[in-house]
């Protein structure tokens, strides 16, 4: 019989197995084919037989605890488990007779005489596999009775904000244990004990919040029974439906099922149909959703003249007027150019897109940029040169292939959990490992790692150290010569290779650079050079430097040397921090380049966006965002539309930024909060949550994902609405019924798009741009024949050392980073209960350099950079350099930007967040940036206040 097609809502019992010997077995007299390996439960649930079963899921491996799926197999002796037992050619199997319902329902009994018979008043009523399998068995009494010793009265652990664990319902059947090793990676549960007195236990029996549990639902996710169970579901009961929708927090865009009872989301469940997920999850998008509708939400329009004026809740048409006014006016006075618009890659494709069309064809220029400025615009340009695409090479699953993997400036168990995890798998089945960053990550500490190399380099010295593994890859003739000779254009490669073989490059010329010795410089770049497969994954402690762009051009350099590119298991991956960073840049916000990299010089592109958008487009790069605020102070630049983006938090140089920001005559700022930078602002257009909305994001792996509404807008419009009706308030007409309609228009005029729409995406799940006729389903791996310009180009990336340097005054190094339960300027996470892992930024110091300065855990330090000054409490921790210092920047007071320098990547202005000279001593109150921060802040929330009061006491008197 046909194999009936996956359905990811279903429960095959156990993981698929990929075998090209497929067996035929003969199951309730059903024949079904499958592939070698794979267990008798499947092939019998791939046949629609559902076999009883409690300890198994379809994806953890078996385990075989149960007995409650026991079969007869013609000529073998007992009743098999059928998770267990893998199918044979010829096989016959029979799941139901009466001695197995007979054995199936003593299983039970044992089951049920230990389990508290409350199924009414249980969170888990109605979807709950213990009482299905009651059920299903015909189970109809319990004679072994509860007098006996039980575990009826166990105590609960609610140590976790999202989820309880009650060990009185637990069964033992170790899934969760299974869940938290297999698919998180992270071993926090064991079963403790034997037997009878065998219990789930968390770390060292500890509370799950004291243990090693990252909170990402995993075991939650794989219970049977109400003993993991979340918070919300006992607060609320079970959801009525679901729909399916994209997280909107990091770059690897899990798919989640929202879990829903009329409008209110109950749950978010990882998707097992998920191309990037696969049905798992991390603590933010499984249960951080809270701040949808938290009552800090913007919920009406609001404008003010100056912003020491009282904000004034206003019609949605009144604001839109009022803002498109402003604009207008300010345009006729100071010139077309003096306005602009910043997208985010938080928001949506369609709305990145629209913002930059409004800023095009109606603003009249190409004052247009993303935050992606100060994340990953090195990315684009890098590989844009070297590879002609802007974009990662790979899919995530690919890692499953990879025998190296090298991870370089980035955290992934941290910023991009989920893929951390399946990294993790890899690794514990025997990959190599080479990190390259001046922290110990977490992925070094990978349970059951099997080979491990830390370059712990010095901040800044990246180019440095990728010269370096490259000379010894050319030096010791590691190249893969027949890739570059066929792939690879020749004339660039000859020019670098000579630069590379210099001896100033070897590992022995850099050692005081990069302060990593040079045999393992030596040992990483022979293990990279020769691995079957060797993958590179980097994040902004690449990107985030003075030479960004070389840096990212350099990694290309060492993938196409050697051959890793163009194949599963390989290639050059950014991991982007945010949901839609791919997506912002591919819309074109940047303000050179139109959607779909299309350079604004490009006359033949330009003539498609003009016959299409019906205006005449500036053929000159606008400003980016770090000239918008130069010419702001400058006085030249007045008006800034904002669309859910912070850059007073997020951008370096916080003075600056709030000096340019107090400068504009008119900001616009559209967001879900009032954010940092909207204390700046004028016009407060309350955006809309990725709940709230329809639209796509595109995550690392060049992935366009649906993000479906499941709630309406809290303040009645979606994002991509606001925007239509700013464009046609400015006279600029734009009409679109539904963002599948903006998408329609994305389709038609960038050329990787061409076979992408909203039909389609539902049809096939997710896509991998490109998407045209060549590649009707999209692209998982790129570059497998030729590169989009023909033949890779080697760059020649000569090591120029920042103008940051530490001295006598500012000796150590301070780097950034993210930590896993927020994200990025934490306006999220900071409003859900992902604050009870991290409420404050702090600053982690290596134990000599606190020794030195007499520093001692959670003193008060004043940490001081030629930028400025700022104070955080004190951390401990050698995993940091000696002579580095680490921060966070997710809570706007901690001023992480204040003391972050103006210095910027040559050729994309990316700032260099990531090195900066600073001097540590005790203090014993805040900085005056901070307590001024205070101050504005208190007023600005007054204000807001104002605005409400105002709105209600209206209200009344009415
Ligand atoms: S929530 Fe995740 S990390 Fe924590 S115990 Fe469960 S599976 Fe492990
Ligand atoms: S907590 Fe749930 S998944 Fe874990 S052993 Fe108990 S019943 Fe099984
Ligand atoms: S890994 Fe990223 S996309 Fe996935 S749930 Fe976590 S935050 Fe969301
Ligand atoms: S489901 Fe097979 S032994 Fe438990």
């Amino acid at each position: 019989m046909r194999i009936e097609t996956f359905n990811p809502n279903k429960d095959y019992g156990t993981p698929a197995r990929v075998s090209e010997k497929l067996v035929t077995v003969e199951i309730d007299g059903v024949e079904i084919t499958v592939p070698e390996g794979t267990s008798v439960m499947r092939a019998a649930s791939l046949a629609n037989i559902n076999i009883p079963k409690l300890c198994a899921t379809d994806n953890l491996e078996s385990f075989g605890s149960c007995r409650l799926c026991a079969v007869q197999i013609e000529g073998r002796r007992g009743y098999p488990a059928s998770c267990t037992t893998t199918v044979d050619e010829g096989m016959k199997v029979t799941t139901q007779n009466s001695k197995l319902a007979k054995l199936r329902r003593n299983v039970m009994e044992l089951y049920i005489s230990d389990h508290p018979l409350d199924c009414l008043t249980c969170p888990a009523n109605g979807n709950c596999e213990l009482q299905d399998m009651a059920g299903d068995v015909g189970l109809r009494e319990v004679r072994y009775g509860y007098q006996g010793e039980n575990h009826l009265d166990s105590e609960k652990d609610n140590s976790n904000p999202y989820f309880s664990f009650d060990p009185s319902k637990c069964i033992v059947c170790s899934r969760c244990v299974r869940a938290c090793e297999e698919v998180q990676g992270t071993f926090a549960l064991t079963i403790d004990g034997r037997g009878f007195d065998s219990k789930v236990a968390a770390g060292q029996n500890e509370d799950f919040m004291d243990s090693e549990c990252v909170s990402c639902g995993a075991c939650v996710q794989a219970c049977p029974t109400s003993t993991l169970m979340e918070k919300s579901i006992i607060e609320m009961g079970q959801p009525e439906h679901s729909v399916v929708t994209t997280c909107a927090y990091c770059g690897v865009g899990c798919s989640f099922k929202a879990e829903m009872k009329g409008d209110k989301v109950v749950r978010m469940v990882p998707y097992k149909g998920g191309d990037a997920n696969h049905g798992h999850s991390c603590v933010k998008g499984r249960f951080a959703f809270g701040y949808a509708t938290h009552k800090d939400r913007i919920k009406a329009p609001m404008i003010r003249n100056t912003i020491t004026e009282p904000w004034q809740e206003v019609s949605w048409e009144e604001a839109i007027n009022f803002a498109a006014t402003r604009l207008k006016e300010i345009q006729a006075k100071y010139g077309r150019e003096s306005v602009g618009g910043i997208t985010s890659s938080r928001c949506t494709n369609e709305e990145s897109y629209l913002v930059q069309k409004l800023v095009r064809a109606a603003f009249g220029n190409n004052n247009t940029d993303t935050c992606a400025r100060v994340c990953h615009s090195p990315t684009g340009y890098g590989l844009k040169v070297t590879m002609g695409e802007s974009a990662g090479t790979q899919n995530f699953d690919s890692v499953m292939k990879s025998d190296v993997i090298m991870v370089i400036g980035a955290n992934p168990t941290d910023a991009h959990p989920v893929f951390g995890s399946l990294m993790r798998r890899r690794l514990r089945e025997g990959a190599d490992l080479i990190v390259a960053d001046p922290r110990h990550i977490d992925l070094l500490k990978t349970p059951h790692l099997k080979k491990a190399q830390h370059l712990a380099l010095r901040p800044g010295s990246n180019v440095a150290l990728v010269n370096a593994i490259a000379h010894v890859v050319v030096t010791e003739g590691l190249e893969d010569r027949a890739f570059v000779e066929k792939r690879c254009d020749m004339e660039s490669y000859e020019k670098w290779r000579e630069f590379i073989r210099d001896e100033r490059h070897s590992p022995e010329a850099v050692e005081a650079t990069t302060g990593v010795a040079a045999d393992k410089v030596r040992q990483a770049a022979r293990t990279y050079a020769t691995a079957k497969n060797g993958a590179i994954y980097y994040g902004l402690g690449v990107t985030e430097h003075s030479q960004g762009s070389t840096m990212v051009m350099g990694i290309a350099n060492l993938a196409m040397a050697t051959g890793n590119i163009g194949r599963e298991g390989v290639g050059v991956n950014p991991l982007r921090g945010q949901n839609n960073v791919q997506g912002s840049c591919d819309m074109g916000s940047f303000p050179h380049e139109l959607p779909g990299y299309q350079h604004v010089s490009d006359d033949t592109a330009r003539a498609h966006f003009e016959s299409v958008w019906g205006v005449k487009l500036d053929n000159e790069p606008g400003l980016r965002i770090p000239n918008m605020f130069d010419s702001a102070i400058a006085g030249e630049f007045k008006a800034l539309y904002v669309q859910g983006e912070d850059i007073a938090q997020s951008d370096p140089g916080t003075q600056h930024v709030e000096k340019a920001l107090r400068s504009l005559e008119c900001l616009i700022v559209q967001d879900l909060f009032l954010n940092e930078t909207a204390k700046f602002a004028h016009v407060l257009l309350p955006g809309s949550s990725f709940l709230e909305k329809n639209g796509t994001f595109t995550n690392a792996e060049r992935r366009i994902n649906r993000v479906r509404k499941v709630m309406p807008p809290i303040a009645g419009k979606e994002d991509w609405e606001i925007t239509v009706d700013l464009s046609n308030a400015l006279g600029y007409p734009m009409h679109y019924n539904h963002p599948s309609e903006i998408m329609d228009e994305i389709a038609s005029l960038t050329p990787t798009f061409t076979g992408v729409n909203y039909d389609r995406l539902d049809e096939l799940g997710s896509i991998q741009w490109p998407c045209n006729d060549e590649n009707p389903v999209g692209m998982p791996t790129m570059h497998v024949d030729d590169f989009p310009i023909g033949k890779g180009r080697f760059s020649v990336t000569e090591y120029v050392a920042t103008d940051e340097r530490t001295n006598s005054r500012f000796p150590l190094l301070l780097t950034t980073g993210r930590i896993l339960s927020q994200y990025n300027v934490g306006a999220q996470t900071r409003r859900t209960e992902n604050q009870a892992w991290h409420n404050e930024d702090v600053l982690d110091i290596h134990p000599s350099d606190a020794e030195v300065r007499g520093i001692k855990e959670n003193d008060w330090l004043g940490i001081t950079s030629r930028a400025g000054q700022t104070v955080l409490r004190a951390r401990i921790t050698d995993k940091v350099l000696p002579g580095v210092v680490y921060t966070t920047f997710h809570h706007p007071g901690s001023g992480a930007n204040v003391i972050t320098t103006d210095n910027s990547d040559w050729a994309t202005n990316c700032p260099e967040y990531k090195v900066t000279a600073v001097q540590v001593e005790r203090v014993s109150q805040p900085s005056e940036w901070q307590q001024n921060f205070k101050s504005f802040e208190a007023l600005q929330m007054k204000l807001l206040k104002g605005a409400a009061d105002t709105a209600h006491s209206e209200v009344e008197a009415e």
